[in-house]
């Protein structure tokens, strides 16, 4: 990925006349989905969003397809045990997609390629886009009969998933795991002081309430060992997922 590149494909230093003449050539965009939500003892708080963005960036980077600024908060309400977490109720998070891909619309975006890093946002994204579509057809969109929006979890893509199991077996976890902080340690070598050896993890259980959780999983992670992440793994990782989901993209755009 080169800096010019990725800064050619952000929505955000588009001027709104250089996203008119876009639209004359493509009706796809890209808007990153995270969470701000605690990753166990020695994750960063803004795993989701940064793993996501990144994923994100490239994608649009090989498709020459826009990236919209990255939605950062979800839904993570059984986080909420944990200091750092900000959450949105699937309610707020569903009107707020609902919100954004209708304004993408309303210019005549027609496929919307949701790339997220955080399951806990699926289902209500999901809902989010057949609200949209209901809107779309109530308000008589020019676009509204080709009017589709596509999630796509990049941590479930089946390359990582593949790699992450053939690097960390069963100790990949399914929160605070291995491939996601790799991938973070990869995009902020920062984030590498605070890795360390961690006691087993919780065994990876239901999801309720945040105090259900906090007593389940009492350091937040599940099942996970994140001491396993290197940085050369999140590289790997982030190639995977980003040649999966331009695939998928394009695909998508056909
Ligand atoms: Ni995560």
């Amino acid at each position: 990925m080169t800096f010019h590149k990725s800064k050619a494909i952000r929505l955000d230093l588009q001027t709104w006349t250089e996203v008119e003449d876009y639209l004359k050539h493509s009706k796809g965009i890209i808007l990153p989905l995270g969470s701000t939500e605690q990753h166990g003892p020695t994750g960063a708080i803004g795993t989701d969003a940064l793993t996501a963005e990144a994923v994100a960036i490239e994608v649009g980077c090989r498709t020459g397809v826009l990236v919209a600024p990255t939605q950062a908060f979800g839904m993570a309400e059984h986080h909420l045990g944990f200091p750092g977490t900000m959450s949105l109720k699937p309610s707020t998070l569903l009107a707020l997609l609902h919100d954004l891909v209708l304004s993408l619309a309303v210019h005549g975006f027609e496929k919307i390629f949701v790339v997220n890093g955080h399951g806990g946002n699926v289902a209500t994204a999901k809902a989010a886009f057949m609200q949209a579509y209901s809107t779309a057809e109530s308000r008589r969109l020019p676009i509204a009969s080709r009017f589709q929006c596509k999630i796509a979890n990049w941590f479930m893509a089946s390359p990582v998933f593949s790699a992450a199991r053939e690097l960390y077996g069963d100790r990949e976890g399914q929160h605070a795991t291995p491939s996601e902080i790799a991938l973070t340690l990869h995009l902020e070598p920062s984030l590498q002081i605070k890795q360390r050896p961690l006691p087993e993890a919780s065994p990876v259980g239901p999801i309720n309430g945040s105090e259900d959780f906090r007593k389940r999983y009492p350091d937040g992670r599940m099942g996970s060992d994140p001491f396993l992440a290197k940085s050369e793994h999140g590289k790997v990782l982030l190639e995977k997922a980003a040649t999966a989901l331009s695939k998928d993209l394009l695909d998508f755009l056909q």
